[in-house]
C-alpha cells in the first residue's frame, strides 16, 4: 500500500502532522487566492482538467484542496449554527477525519463560462449534469468521487458532487468498474477478515 491510499473518514483519524508525509505545494485557487495542494494531486488534477475542457468543454477549477484542523473547526461551527448539528455532520467532516487534511482532496466547480456560480434550478440541474461528466473522467487519472449519492449510507456524508479523492489509478479504477466507495474497497482488499 502507498502513502496515496489512505482511508481517512469518521473512523480513521489523521494527526494534525499527517500531512507532512506529502509534498504540498502553493497554486492559485478558482478565486486567485493561494492554496495548498499536493504536488502529484495537483499534476493529475491539471492533466484530467484539460482532457475535460478539451473533450467536453466544461472548464474545472479548484476551491480549495489543503485545509488544516483549523480551518475544519471553523466550517464545523459554521455548519453547526446554520444547519443544526445532524444536518452539518452529513455535510462536513470534524477536525482530524477531513480527507481535506492530506492535500489529496479537492472541491471542484464545473462550469462552461468562467465565473458563473449555478442559481437557477436550470442552472443547477445543467451544473449537476457537467458534474456527471467529469465524475466518469476521474478513474483514468487516479480520482474517485468520495462521496456518491448512492452510498451515503456508507460514507455518512451527503452525496458531493465536487469533492474528489486522488488515490492512485489502480484503486480508482477498481471503484469506478465495480462501483463501489472507498468504503467498500477497504473492506473487501484490505481487511481481512
Ligand atoms: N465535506 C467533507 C466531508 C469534509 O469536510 O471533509
Ligand atoms: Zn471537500
Amino acid at each position: 500500500m502507498n502513502k496515496y491510499e489512505v482511508l481517512v473518514n469518521k473512523e480513521n483519524y489523521v494527526d494534525k502532522e499527517f500531512y507532512k508525509k506529502f509534498k504540498l505545494i502553493e497554486v492559485k485557487n478558482f478565486e486567485n487566492e493561494i492554496i495548498k495542494i499536493e504536488n502529484k494531486t495537483y499534476k493529475e488534477f491539471l492533466k484530467l482538467k484539460n482532457k475535460v475542457f478539451k473533450k467536453e468543454n466544461i472548464k474545472i477549477h479548484i476551491l480549495n484542496s489543503f485545509r488544516d484542523f483549523e480551518e475544519q473547526e471553523r466550517i464545523c461551527k459554521e455548519y453547526v449554527e446554520f444547519y443544526g448539528e445532524d444536518l452539518a455532520y452529513k455535510l462536513a467532516a470534524i477536525p482530524g477525519t477531513s480527507e481535506h487534511h492530506t492535500g489529496l482532496a479537492i472541491d471542484i466547480t464545473v462550469d462552461k463560462n468562467d465565473g458563473k456560480f449555478a442559481e437557477t434550478n436550470e442552472e443547477l440541474y445543467d451544473e449537476n449534469q457537467r458534474f456527471l461528466i467529469v465524475h466518469k473522467y476521474l478513474a483514468k487519472y487516479g480520482f474517485i468521487l468520495r462521496y456518491p449519492s448512492d452510498k451515503t449510507e456508507i460514507t455518512k456524508y451527503n452525496y458531493e458532487p465536487w469533492h474528489i479523492r486522488f488515490i492512485g489509478k489502480r484503486i480508482a479504477n477498481k471503484c469506478f468498474n465495480e462501483k463501489i466507495c472507498l468504503e467498500e474497497y477497504y473492506d473487501k482488499y484490505i481487511i481481512k477478515k
